[in-house]
């Protein structure tokens, strides 16, 4: 202690704006921020998601244009998930392996307008791609299968890759996926390919939203517990987060975010490597409908989740609230 009261008045430095600027610990710019974005099919397409409000998808001159913005927004990085045609998906998702699907076309003509300006995140998983819902492949009794899913994950890394892609992350919870994307990309000239592993992914209520963003809800029979974690386990999200750093993993990822502080925290504290939180689908659209139904201010609702990420521990966020947050930050 450095002092009691009245010596110690905690109140002092909160008197004035300055000496709150000048108190504050913990800074958030729009440098870290990831811009999650939905693309779809077509040409001048931009078609509004119901359950995230302020999210469209957006045809892959749309997809440019935003990754244009972000550039103007100092946002380094975007995400990109597809909503594949239904008469894309099948059940082994063999669409995931396509050179021209639509993840690829939207790679490439981002990298290609944008270049070293814009990072591309891509997402390995197989649920934008698959008949059933589920990120793998299933067997007969509906489970899904370790090893025969990472071979093809590993298919999916390297198309993303070959399109331009600057990170994967893998977000599919197969055991063994991080070190066999690892090799595959090292063995196939893509040594600097950044992996960004969603390596403590809890089996979560709150991504709904987006589900209803890549058209994987309505398809999805039963549920994803079987790979994806318990909300209830935090010693296993450490043992996650120890098997993907040594696989291979550049950075890892907590998701959802805010009901995961304490495991953001944790990571930090334990490994003292890059960790990134998800603000998922249904973290967002609460904001945004508790706001309109007169919760608070919508600004100021997102911005206090958001330094919450930086406190925790997190080098930067996931959020559909990049846009909105860089502005609101100067941008
Ligand atoms: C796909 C994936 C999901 C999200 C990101 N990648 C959904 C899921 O696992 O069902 C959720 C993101 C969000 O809710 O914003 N594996």
């Amino acid at each position: 202690m450095t002092g009691s009261y009245p010596n110690m008045r905690m109140r002092r430095t909160r008197a004035s704006a300055w000496s709150r600027n000048l108190h504050r610990e913990t800074q958030l710019t729009p440098s870290d921020l990831i811009w999650p974005m939905f693309v779809t099919s077509g040409e001048d397409v931009e078609e509004p998601i119901a359950t995230l409000p302020g999210v469209s998808r957006w045809s892959v001159d749309g997809i440019v244009a935003r990754a244009k913005e972000a550039v103007r927004l100092g946002i380094p990085v975007i995400a990109l998930f597809p909503n594949t045609p239904p008469d894309k998906r099948s059940d082994d998702g063999a669409e995931a392996l396509n050179p021209d699907n639509l993840m690829c076309r939207a790679i490439k003509a981002v990298k290609d307008t944008c270049g070293e300006d814009l990072g591309v995140l891509t997402d390995v998983a197989l649920d934008p791609y698959t008949a059933h819902g589920q990120d793998g492949l299933v067997n007969d009794a509906g489970y899904v299968v370790n090893d025969e899913t990472v071979a093809v994950l590993v298919d999916q890394a390297l198309n993303q890759a070959e399109a331009g892609a600057d990170i994967i992350a893998p977000s599919d919870m197969m055991d063994g996926r991080v070190h066999a994307i690892r090799i595959a990309l090292e063995m196939n000239s893509q040594p600097n390919v950044q992996i960004m592993s969603y390596a403590a992914k809890y089996a979560s209520a709150f991504y709904g939203p987006f589900r209803d963003a890549v058209g994987s809800g309505g398809l999805l029979k039963g549920d994803k517990k079987t790979y994806q974690m318990d909300p209830a386990n935090a010693e296993e999200a450490l043992r996650e987060v120890a098997l993907d750093l040594a696989e291979g993993a550049d950075s890892v990822m907590v998701k959802p975010g805010l009901a995961y502080l304490d495991i953001i925290q944790s990571v930090k504290q334990r490994f003292e490597v890059p960790v990134f939180a998800y603000q998922v689908s249904g973290e967002y659209a609460l904001i945004e409908i508790g706001a309109r139904e007169g919760i608070g201010d919508r600004d100021a609702l997102l911005m206090e989740k958001l330094i919450a990420f930086k406190r925790a521990g997190c080098s930067g966020v996931l959020t559909y609230h990049a846009p909105v947050a860089a502005k609101l930050l100067g941008a």
